[in-house]
Order: structure tokens, then C-alpha cells, then sequence
């Protein structure tokens, strides 16, 4: 039955071209790639946004994204083409090696602190599990050691979110009750806010992993980077894992999603041996880079 005054307007077809045109500007300054298969997610989020724009040409919103003063749309598109799904504590095994490793890293750093990176956080559910577990670390060793620890991505409204720290009480999923008393605190409404004993150790800014030798990162102790290399060619993977390599301090631990980068190597890391986590520890003696 259709409604009188109401219509949805159906996608209209992009050519191989505009496909090409659209594809090579999105890879180019964000790094995902939109495979041919993917073109109808590609084709499904461009007419969203050109209907709320009241245009029905992609040339014709290609030229306003790719204007001088086009940013602010750029950033507008950008929000609707990335992925966010997250999940606090979302690869279990990945958060249990961290653990053992961190629980030996803890006592080599009384002096120094501890660094710990999630590198395309999204809203902050991993940023703020990582802080959980040292925290949970430090006070089961009843140790006192500065940390902390930095959520990056490219988008600013998940990175907005991440700050604010409210999530609805099912976004917790199997979140221990025991963690959600110490480290959050009632929010508005069903939500809960991540309490102070975080905050304080947590911040997040906006890096595109495109732009890391700009990135201030150095000497981290974890980084924590999953489910964002997947959207990404396996060439450029490449490039990016180099360069968080380089951004480890010695014997530090880089995890990556299981499967993320099956056949990847690299001079100054060594695998670890685990099957159900993809991770690399650099090696001793290997002096940091930056
Ligand atoms: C699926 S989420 C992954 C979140 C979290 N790491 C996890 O595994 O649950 C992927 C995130 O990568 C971010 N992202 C995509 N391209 C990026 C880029 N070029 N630089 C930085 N972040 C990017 C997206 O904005 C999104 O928040």
C-alpha cells in the first residue's frame, strides 16, 4: 500500500565510471577500499546523503565533496561509509594475552608507565577495556604505575561519543557486573558513564591511519589494532603494520583481529605463538625508530 505524499526514491545506478571516480577518492584519503561487490554499500550510503541534499547525480555531489570548501561534507560522508561496530572486550583471547603480557610488562615499568594504543577505536568500547584491564591488573597486584592510553580514529563522531563514555546498559553485552560497579557510574536515562577512575588514564583524538608519520605515537608498550586493516588492500595493510612496528617500544606487543593479515612478517617483530590470536612482539635490542 503506498502512502499518499510518501515515496522512497529508489538508488540510482552508478556507472563503471562514477563507481571508479567514487572509489579511488574514498580509498585515497581514507584507505577502505570498495570493491566492485561492495559498490551497493558504496551506491546505498552516497544517494542517503545526496537525497537529504536534494541532489540525484553522483558527479554532481562529487563536485561539491571535492570543492575547496567541501570538508565539511567530506567529513559528513565519511561518518556514513565507515564501519563502527564494536563491542567492549570483543576478542576475548586477544584481551587474555594481552593480560599475561601485561601482568610481567607491569613490573618491568615501575619507572617508565605503560602506553597502550587502539588504533581505530570507534565509539571507545576498545580504548576503554584496555584501561580496564590494566587497571583491574594494578589493583589485583596492588601496584601503583602510571599508564595511559589513547583511542584513535578517523571519525569524529564516534571519536565525540568515545569521549562522552555513555553507553546504553545492552551495549554492555557480558560486561562483569563487577566491572561495570567500579568503572562507570548511572548516566541518562538506561545508560551508564565510564566513571573517573578511567578518564583520567584515557583520551582520544583523531588520526587517520593514512597520515601516520604525522601521528606523535612512539615507544607504546600495546597496540591494540582490530577490524579496521579489513577494509583496507592487502598492499597498503602492509604499509600501515610497518609503521605501527615502528611505533612499539622494545618487546612491545602489536594485536591485530585473528585472520586480519594471515601472511605478513616483519624484520623487527616476532609472531606469537598462539592460534587464536594474530600478534607480534618486537624484538629485543631493536631501537625504536621515532
Ligand atoms: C569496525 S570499527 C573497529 C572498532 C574496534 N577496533 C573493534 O575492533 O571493535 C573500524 C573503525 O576504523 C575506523 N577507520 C576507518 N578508516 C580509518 C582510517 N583511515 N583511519 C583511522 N580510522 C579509520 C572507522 O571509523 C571505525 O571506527
Amino acid at each position: 500500500m503506498s502512502m499518499p505524499g510518501w515515496s522512497v526514491q529508489p538508488v540510482p545506478e552508478m556507472t563503471p565510471e562514477q563507481y571508479d571516480k567514487w572509489q579511488n577518492l574514498l580509498e585515497g584519503r581514507t584507505g577502505n577500499h570498495f570493491s566492485w561487490q561492495r559498490r551497493s554499500i558504496l551506491q546505498a550510503n552516497l544517494a542517503g546523503r545526496m537525497r537529504e541534499l536534494g541532489l540525484n547525480d553522483y558527479d554532481a555531489y562529487y563536485q561539491r565533496v571535492t570543492a575547496p570548501d567541501g570538508s565539511l561534507e567530506w567529513t559528513t560522508l565519511v561518518e556514513r561509509l565507515t564501519v563502527h561496530e564494536t563491542r567492549f572486550f570483543r576478542h576475548q583471547p586477544s584481551f587474555e594475552l594481552m593480560t599475561s603480557f601485561l601482568e610481567k610488562r607491569i613490573a618491568e615499568k615501575q619507572q617508565s608507565g605503560l602506553e597502550l594504543w587502539s588504533v581505530g577505536c570507534s565509539t571507545g568500547e576498545e580504548t576503554w577495556s584496555l584501561a580496564m584491564t590494566v587497571c583491574q591488573l594494578l589493583r589485583q597486584s596492588e601496584q601503583v604505575l602510571r599508564y595511559s592510553v589513547t583511542g584513535t580514529d578517523i571519525s569524529l563522531k564516534a571519536l565525540a561519543h568515545a569521549r562522552q563514555g555513555e553507553y546504553a546498559r545492552r551495549r554492555l553485552g557480558d560486561l562483569p557486573t563487577e566491572l561495570q560497579q567500579r568503572y562507570f557510574e548511572d548516566g541518562s536515562g538506561e545508560a551508564l558513564t565510564i566513571g573517573s577512575l578511567l578518564r583520567e588514564r584515557v583520551c582520544f583524538t583523531r588520526v587517520n591511519v593514512l597520515d601516520l608519520e604525522r601521528a606523535p605515537m612512539s615507544n607504546m608498550d600495546v597496540i591494540f589494532c582490530q577490524n579496521l586493516l579489513i577494509y583496507f588492500r592487502p598492499w597498503r595493510r602492509r604499509i600501515i603494520l610497518g609503521q605501527l612496528a615502528e611505533r612499539l617500544a622494545p618487546n612491545g606487543l602489536l594485536i591485530l583481529g585473528p585472520g586480519e593479515m594471515t601472511d605478513w612478517t616483519h624484520p623487527d617483530l616476532q609472531q606469537v605463538n598462539n592460534d587464536q590470536v594474530l600478534a607480534f612482539y618486537r624484538r629485543t635490542g631493536v631501537t625504536c625508530s621515532k
